[in-house]
């Protein structure tokens, strides 16, 4: 099948590498990539955020079948131009995407379709925010409404500090006073036509820069799957008071969801509790998820985006367990420090069942060894995330020792990864 990626991040690597691994000779070209995805698949310089030039980049080029990673694309309506012309396209309207984009979008749809999660008000004034703030008392939660690149929530014992988080945001919009919500959480991507929805893998997402949880919220340092400490029940039960009534709530207003539907959840003691939508696959959860998937991607992508997924039966996942861990540049995620050489990668992807699979990366023809171009030792670091190791292995343990082994033969300077991925999985306790 022809199929156009878009984006450039290791979820983006994962979607591509799943496509590969399930047949070598699909045509895949990726816009723009990054270093590891063109070792792999043909990249180019196309604006993925700019509509026009994708849908006539996809017309021109007799693509089946495209793939939005990131959000921006969505929320620049590129799936809405893409599908005026006829072409399949895995990746919800503009209008859709505001399940990600607002946060009161998201709450009214919860809202209309009955589904559970913390109960929220939307502020516009220091002052509504401060009364609201102590109506639900502490813990506070404070999320700026808009997309806000992972820094708009703040969860804070401390008064003052969710007050002055909740004046930041709302010079530069509405702001969200919510429930704090207690329990574990956990990712489920649904595949939606719009109609129909079926389940991937649960992931665990790690959030927090720093061991123990500690540090600043980020874009996420490590992921496994899947995740062992869930009730047998569960999947079901988010289908069911979460995923179906949503999708449907959204065909209701005249805004189907087709794509991927992120519910990040909070497994509360009275069930699943949502704590935001999302409206495209997770990273780093997608990178843990996909290499344990059996049926063919490509399938379920193509089915999801042509109204074909009623009566599909339920995707198959390997009983492998899947780790990755994140590798960050010195200074993520306040001011990541770039252009920084990145050693070691062949001796990471020899460790077994162990992939590598590249975030922000180019490569630079400036060798440090004269003998030597366009080898390992000209990759550089391009932003925060760098790099994910991914491994794969019959116990968590086992592909965490495995995922450790690899990271450790990388070096970056500065370089920062969790050591505590993975590291406590309990099954439930009965
Ligand atoms: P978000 O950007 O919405 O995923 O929020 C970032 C993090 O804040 C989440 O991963 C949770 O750990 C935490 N969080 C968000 N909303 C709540 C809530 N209502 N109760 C407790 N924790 C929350
Ligand atoms: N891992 C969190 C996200 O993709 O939003």
């Amino acid at each position: 099948m022809r199929i156009l990626v878009l984006g450039s991040g290791a979820r983006e690597h994962a979607i591509i590498r799943a496509l590969l691994a399930e047949d070598a000779d699909h045509d895949i070209t990726a816009a723009p990539g990054n270093a590891g995805i063109a070792d792999d698949v043909r990249t180019i310089g196309l604006d993925a955020n700019d509509s026009q030039a994708v849908a006539d980049y996809a017309q021109q080029h007799g693509v089946q079948l495209v793939v939005i990673g990131p959000e921006a694309p969505l929320v620049a309506g590129v799936s809405d131009a893409v599908r005026e012309r006829g072409i399949p396209v895995f990746g919800p309207s503009k209008e859709a995407a505001q399940i990600e984009g607002s946060k009161s979008f998201a709450k009214r749809i919860m809202q209309g379709a009955g589904v559970p999660t913390g109960s929220a008000e939307t502020v516009d004034s220091v002052e509504t925010a401060t009364a609201a703030l102590d109506r639900f008392g502490a813990p506070y939660v404070v999320k700026a409404n808009g997309l806000a690149a992972g820094k708009g929530v703040l969860v804070t014992p401390e008064r003052d500090a969710a007050i002055a988080h909740a004046a930041q945001w709302l010079n530069s919009g509405t702001v969200l006073i919510e429930e704090f919500l207690e329990g574990r959480e956990v990712s489920l991507f649904l595949l939606s036509d719009g109609e129909n929805v079926l389940p991937l893998s649960p992931a665990q997402d790690y959030k927090r820069l720093l061991d123990g949880d500690e540090g600043p919220n980020t874009g996420g340092m490590g992921a496994y799957s899947p995740v062992p400490w869930l009730e047998e029940d569960f999947v079901d039960e988010v289908i069911e008071t979460i995923a179906l009534p949503t999708v449907r709530q959204l065909a209701a207003e005249g805004t189907p969801f087709v794509g991927l539907l992120y519910c990040g959840l909070i497994v509360t003691d009275a069930g699943p509790r949502v704590i935001e939508f999302n409206a495209r696959f997770g990273d780093p959860e997608t990178q843990v998820v996909l290499p344990r998937l059996i049926t063919p991607l490509s399938e379920l992508l193509f089915a999801a985006s042509t109204g074909g997924l009623g009566g599909m039966p339920r995707p198959e996942f390997a009983f492998d367990v899947a780790v990755t861990v994140v590798l960050a540049s010195e200074g993520y995620p306040e001011a990541p420090v770039t252009g920084r050489i990145i050693l070691g990668l062949d001796a990471a992807s020899e460790v077994p069942e162990v992939q590598v699979l590249h975030a922000a990366t180019d490569v630079r023809a400036i060798s440090t060894d004269a003998t030597s171009s366009w080898s390992t030792e000209n990759l550089i670091a391009t932003g925060g995330r760098v790099l994910n190791v991914v491994a794969l292995g019959s116990t968590f343990e086992e592909a965490r020792d495995r995922a450790y082994a690899a990271i450790g033969t990388i070096s970056l300077e500065g370089g920062q990864y969790r050591t505590d991925i993975a590291a406590s999985v309990a099954p439930a306790a009965h």
